[in-house]
């Protein structure tokens, strides 16, 4: 069967294409259009389609719209409680209903050749739940869902018995985790459904003096549910604006938000392993990107084991939708083979490009050997190889490398990208290395989780590690990704380290990079020293003095 995935109602839309259960293709509108999260959130964009992804996952498959089985769209209008054609109805969520009860048409006109009469709506939280249990590489699981918002609730327990979804739990609006840490982004000057790690980072930089007001206002029900009374942000800190400099109350804050956050998830998770009695969990929903509180569920919850979708917020629900109707067709469902399933492009087309943008290279016999030199030599290096990543992290697609022995690397990364100092960078290591290194679950792939460094280490590879201690790292598979692990193995000939810092390809504020103009884009506008893409190195003159 093929099945295309589409997430449209709120933002981070994106498209899936499922062939015979397999994940073909996956990616965010964002990469296409240049436009960070593809959209906002709001009911007047739910219309907008994934248009430039959903055309290129049919490319990729040689399938045209006609050669659809099926259309998955990760909303239901049906379960909205909005849908009587009253378009005003609560700040305009009937419109969002209205639009997306159109998508049909809409997809139809977009993509021509498509049958509306195959579009299939998936509950928003089935979509999520079916990304991360079909996605994971385990026959069964318990799933837990927590995001901002579906149709009418912000959360779903439940198990998959590798046949169908049991859903044991889920909580009704306004109740949502998702949205209190939104509103706390936003009072903390951020911008709400986008910067939510920012929160979590500043977090580590407080204290949680706040916890007794939010263990007041929030409260679990001990079904598997919760209540959040409405939170007077003010009362607690004054709110930071665009700009300013935080405070030590800002992050206490922070802190304080992130702490009640893990202590109700723990004792969700808690509720839903005594229901089912599960050894694994499988994640997903924004809430489950949250890297601190995963951790803190695998160190201190129930469960065995617990499996994080990489795309866990909404852009994940066009594979999950996808996955989920393609079973329903009776495809059995291979898990995800990992998280580069966006675009990728061939050395020729990539030599075009570097002979258009006019910019010498060279060509290397051993180009991951000759980035682990450049990073011995303290270059900061764009790393654009094979297919990019599906997912807000940069996994070794589309990464900027550093030497992570050296301090200032932190400053000077967060210099080159144009973004806050309290931003921590993450490392990626050899799988086979990590534990020596890193506490915690490992293989750890993709960068979901906090690790503690080990003593001895912290002094050893400063840059990479967070202001408590730990850091969000990524373990590398030799066999899954030969050319990065190549390229680790080279580092550390050179400086005895097996890991190097590897933060996300983009400037503040812009999406990840994804084609090659995107990467020669950001090679001429930020301060990196080396770009390697595909088979090719570009060096930055060292002499830039002005001429003529
Ligand atoms: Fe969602």
């Amino acid at each position: 069967m093929r099945v295309l995935g589409i997430n449209a109602a709120f933002h981070d839309h994106s498209s899936a294409l499922v062939v015979d259960g397999n994940v073909v293709a996956a990616a965010e509108e964002e990469r296409f259009t240049r436009r960070k999260h593809g959209k906002l959130p709001v009911p007047f964009s739910t219309w907008e389609l994934p248009e430039e992804s959903a055309r290129w996952c049919l490319r990729e498959a040689g399938l045209g719209p006609e050669d659809l089985d099926a259309v998955a769209y990760g909303y239901d209008p049906s379960l909205a409680p909005f849908d009587d054609g009253d378009v005003v109805a609560n700040g305009w969520e009937g419109l969002r209903t209205l639009y997306a009860k159109r998508a049909p048409r809409f997809l139809e006109t977009a993509l021509p050749g498509l049958d509306p009469s195959s579009v299939r709506f998936i509950p928003h939280h089935v979509a999520h739940a079916a990304s991360a249990y079909h996605a994971a590489p385990h026959e069964r699981s318990s799933v837990l869902v927590l995001d901002g918002r579906g149709e009418h609730a912000s959360s779903l327990a439940g198990r998959w018995d590798g046949r169908c979804l049991d859903v044991l739990s889920i909580q009704e609006l306004p109740h949502s985790l998702g949205l209190l840490y939104e509103e706390a982004t936003e009072h903390l000057g951020f911008r709400r459904a986008s910067d939510e790690y920012k929160v979590m980072a500043l977090a580590s930089y407080g204290e949680p003096t706040f916890l007794p007001q939010l263990r007041d206002a929030v409260r679990t029900t001990g079904d598997g549910g919760f209540t959040i009374d409405r939170i007077d942000w003010a009362t607690m800190t004054k709110p930071m604006h665009d700009g300013e400099t935080w405070e030590p109350e800002h992050a206490d804050l922070a802190a304080s938000v992130q702490a009640r956050l893990e202590e109700v998830l723990l004792e969700l998770v808690r509720w839903l392993h005594a229901a089912t009695g599960d050894a694994v969990l499988t994640m997903a929903g924004g809430v489950a990107l949250n890297c601190v509180a995963n951790s803190r569920i695998v160190r201190d919850g129930p469960f065995e084991e617990v499996w994080v979708q990489p795309a866990a917020g909404d852009s994940g629900t066009s594979l999950g939708a996808a996955m989920h109707v393609a079973h329903e067709l009776g495809d059995h469902i291979e898990p995800m083979p990992g998280a580069a399933l966006g675009r990728r492009w061939r050395d020729d087309e990539i030599e075009a490009w570097l002979r258009t943008a006019r910019v010498p290279y060279s060509r290397p016999d051993d180009l991951p050997d000759a980035v682990g030199a450049a990073l011995a030599e303290d270059a900061v290096v764009a790393w654009f190889q094979g297919r990019s990543e599906y997912g807000p992290r940069a996994l070794g697609s589309r990464s900027l490398l550093a030497d992570p022995t050296r301090a200032e690397n932190l400053e000077r990364l967060n210099d080159i990208k144009g973004r806050e100092q309290f931003r921590p960078v993450a490392p990626m290591v050899m799988v086979d290395r990590a534990p020596d290194i890193f506490d915690g679950p490992i293989p750890s792939p993709y960068m979901l989780f906090t690790h503690r460094v080990r003593p001895g280490w912290s002094e050893r590879i400063p840059a990479a590690v967070h202001v408590d201690g730990t850091a969000r790292i990524q373990t590398v598979d030799p066999e899954r990704e030969p050319l990065v692990a190549r390229m680790l193995r080279s580092f550390e000939r050179r400086s005895g380290v097996p890991v190097v810092i590897n933060t996300s390809l983009n400037t503040a504020g812009r999406p990840m990079v994804d084609a090659p103009r995107d990467a020669l884009e950001c090679f001429g506008s930020a301060p990196v020293d080396v770009l390697a893409i595909g088979s090719f190195l570009v060096r930055r003159p060292t002499d830039t003095r002005r001429v003529g």
